[in-house]
């Protein structure tokens, strides 16, 4: 009783006391370095470096404010002159040890603060008799441990924080006595373990908050002691995994368990919390969830933000159970890229659909492959986009991709630089197709079962560099088809059902270089084809049925730098119509049936660096069949033939790569000349004896019968032991134009127009999207 004085009987005492003690005196204390304000009752000494609570403070003081001192330690009655405090604030005060009762006579104390210090134990009277208290802060300090009993005086206590702490483990009953708490807030410790009980008799706790921690677990059995906690924040815990019925908390609105590392959970795991209404799930790895089990009739949002959630037909249930079941989703697909950011809400179930198993695993891989966004950027500033479509702002890139559109869509922003309407189901362009997009740079058309291309069908797309029409059904097209693109350099028209070379279609485009008509099954060059296309430098006809090439069919191609016939059914090498590229480098005829190469077949190409004359069957190539190439050529491929001689290689001084691999090579004296080129440029050169039998499956450099050819005196007479031998080091270096290595497709040099840097950038999209 002495303890709990009646606050009338004290003022009594104390006016006693003042009137015998100082007479005349200042009725109010205030220690030197404080700040004492007598109305109000409340003194501050803060930043004042004290090391003790200041003695000399008013007894009558309500509200002390000690921040930023330097007391170590709370002695036992620290406060026993202040009974009157409500308030006390020791943040700051390097407070490593508060001893068994230093606030035992603050019956009146409310709130107290002790946030940044240097606590690491809560004994366990330490809180002792603070009956009063409503709220205690320990933030920010070093608790590792707290001893039983700590906060057993604590009967009114409505709010414990221990945020940021060392907390490891909770032990069985660590809140003991907690009659009347409310909010429990453990977030920032290092948390792995909750011993079953330890929250037991909390059964006023509301609110608990366990985020940052290192749980790895759902704490279910400790959870299910809490009857009346309503919201439950565990986010940024290291779980992976929810199980069936993991989560049984009958009061349970709220729960947080976003930013952890959940990659699954079971579609129960919620079922026994029939109070929910908010469940988190942001930020997480879920990929795919299943509609949650009957049991949370209340629940209205479900947030999967954040998560790599992949819609495809997998996540229709969920969809249809969010519609079913009035849930919200919130959050937005991380792939397949068509669906990319898009928001599960506007996806409509029966657009979540699954392609084939190759193109689900292409899809998954492209996402795979994509760089996330980090996960503070801001969404995007709105940008116009089509339904069905998705466009990013900051790159410029519109996306209709595989969307079953029938018509192209329309409504992208004016700004739009690469347009991927790549899969969808056209059939027929009409002419003005693309307006209001004049600057896309890049039109993906591939695979859209176009069979006409009206004229006039991109006019208006002056910006348009690259044009991809590939894998579609166009047979012909008209002159005025490609009317209005000032700037088209890249024209991709392979995989379509072209039996003609589309003669004539070309002459409205100045900037045209390279022109792709692969696998379509055209069936001759007749002349002039090119006309129109004065500028063009690669011509790509692989895998045609050419059997015929006009002797002036490349009559307009004076730059043409790269020429690819392989795959058709050429019997001759087109000697004429080749005589008027006269800037051609690189010239495919490989898979033709070209039985002879006689002489002078290439006439005078002295620009001439890189000729594929490979798997052709090849059976004879005439002595001065490679005459008119000159000092020019570097590769010649002859592989897969049937060769037993060369030609004379003499003329050919820039000579570095020949691949004579696979054919049936006569090692005798006719073979010299190869042997003394061989010896010459002491490379390695894929050449093997097939006969006569003797050396069978010898190379041509190690067999020493030419050395007996007249002529072949100067060879080494022990080859591999001989005085080249010094230079082995040097021939077994890789050249970069290595024997036998299939060279990559080279884009002709663009040289004439200086392109702007996104043009750059949208190249390598587009490259990496046809690669993947
Ligand atoms: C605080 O006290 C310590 C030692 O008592 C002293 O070294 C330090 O300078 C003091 N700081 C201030 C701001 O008075
Ligand atoms: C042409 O078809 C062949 C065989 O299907 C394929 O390997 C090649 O990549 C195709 N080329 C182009 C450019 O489409």
């Amino acid at each position: 009783m002495s303890s709990q004085l009646h606050p009338n009987v004290l003022w009594v005492q104390l006016a006693g006391l003042l009137l015998l003690l100082a007479p005349g005196a200042n009725l109010a204390r205030c220690p030197e370095q404080c700040v004492c304000d007598q109305i109000q009752l409340t003194v501050a000494c803060v930043n004042k470096n004290l090391t003790e609570v200041p003695p000399a403070v008013d007894e009558i003081t309500v509200k002390l404010d000690l921040r930023g001192n330097n007391i170590q330690e709370l002695p036992t009655g620290a406060f026993k002159h202040t009974p009157y405090l409500t308030h006390l604030s020791l943040q700051r005060c390097n407070i490593r040890r508060v001893k068994e009762g230093a606030f035992r006579s603050l019956g009146r104390l409310v709130f107290l603060n002790l946030a940044n210090n240097n606590i690491d134990i809560l004994y366990q009277e330490s809180f002792d008799g603070l009956s009063s208290l409503k709220q205690l802060l320990i933030n920010n300090n070093r608790v590792e441990e707290i001893k039983p009993g700590a906060f057993s005086q604590l009967g009114f206590l409505n709010l414990l924080s221990l945020m940021h702490n060392q907390l490891v483990y909770i032990p069985n009953m660590a809140f003991q006595g907690l009659q009347n708490i409310k909010w429990l807030r453990l977030s920032h410790n290092s948390l792995n373990y909750l011993d079953i009980e330890a929250f037991a008799g909390l059964f006023t706790l509301t609110r608990l908050s366990l985020d940052h921690n290192e749980l790895q677990f759902f704490p279910t059995e400790t959870m299910t002691r809490l009857p009346q906690v309503t919201r439950l924040d565990l986010s940024y815990n290291p779980m992976t995994y929810l199980g069936e019925e993991t989560i049984s908390m009958a009061k349970l609105t709220h729960l947080f368990l976003d930013h952890m590392s959940l990659q699954d959970m079971a579609n129960s795991a919620v079922s026994t919390s029939p109070s929910l209404v908010h469940l988190d799930l942001g930020h997480n790895q879920l990929r795919v969830i299943q509609p949650l089990s009957a049991g949370t009739p209340n629940l209205a949002r479900l947030v999967l933000a954040g998560n790599p959630i992949y819609c495809n037909c997998y996540l229709r249930p969920l969809r249809e159970w969010g519609l079913r079941s009035k849930v919200k989703l919130l959050g937005s697909c991380g792939g397949p890229a068509h669906f990319s950011e898009e928001n599960l809400e506007a996806i409509h179930p029966q657009d979540l659909r699954c392609q084939s198993q190759d193109a689900m695993l292409k899809a998954e891989f492209e996402e795979a492959n994509r760089a996330r966004p980090p996960p503070t950027q801001e969404p995007e500033n709105k940008v116009k986009c089509p339904a069905n479509c998705v466009c990013e702002a900051d790159t410029h890139h519109s996306s209709c991709e595989n969307r079953a559109h029938t018509k192209v869509p329309r409504g992208f922003s004016p700004t739009t630089r690469l347009l991927d309407l790549r899969g969808n189901h056209f059939h027929y362009l009409p002419g003005n197709s693309f307006p209001g997009v004049a600057q896309v740079v890049s039109l993906h058309l591939q695979r859209c079962k176009i069979v006409e291309v009206e004229a006039g069908a991109f006019s208006g797309m002056k910006g348009l560099i690259y044009l991809y029409l590939s894998e579609n059904d166009i047979t012909s097209l008209s002159p005025d088809t490609f009317k209005g693109l000032p700037q088209l350099t890249y024209l991709h028209l392979e995989k379509n059902r072209f039996t003609a070379f589309p003669s004539g279609a070309f002459k409205l485009l100045p900037s045209l270089l390279a022109l792709h008509l692969e696998n379509n099954t055209i069936a001759k060059l007749e002349p002039d084809a090119l006309t129109g296309a004065e500028g063009l430098r690669g011509l790509y006809l692989t895998g045609n049925a050419i059997n015929q090439v006009s002797p002036r069919a490349l009559q307009q191609a004076s730059d043409l730098d790269t020429l690819h016939l392989g795959g058709n059914k050429l019997k001759v090498v087109p000697t004429q119509a080749l005589s008027k590229a006269g800037n051609l480098r690189d010239l495919r005829l490989s898979g033709n049936p070209i039985r002879w190469v006689g002489p002078d077949a290439f006439g005078p190409l002295g620009s001439l660096k890189e000729l594929y004359l490979d798997n052709m069957g090849l059976e004879k190539m005439s002595r001065g069949s490679l005459a008119g190439l000159t000092s020019g050529l570097r590769s010649l491929f002859l592989e897969g033939n049937q060769l037993e001689e060369v030609p004379n290689l003499h003329p050919l001084a820039s000579l570095e790569v020949i691949n004579l691999a696979d054919n049936p090579l006569m090692c005798d004296c006719p073979l010299l000349p190869l042997r003394m080129w061989i010896e010459k440029v002491n490379l390695k050169v894929r050449a093997t004896c097939a006969n006569p039998p003797e050396l069978k499956g010898r190379r041509v450099k190690d067999v020493h019968i030419f050395k007996a050819c007249p002529g072949g005196e100067s060879l080494p007479s022990t080859p591999t032991l001989g005085p080249k031998l010094s230079k082995t080091p040097k021939s077994n270096k890789p050249k970069p134009t290595h024997l036998n290595r299939r060279r990559q497709v080279r884009m002709p040099k663009v040289k004439p127009k200086a392109r702007k840097s996104p043009t750059a950038k949208l190249t390598t999209n587009a490259e990496t999207r046809r690669r993947a």
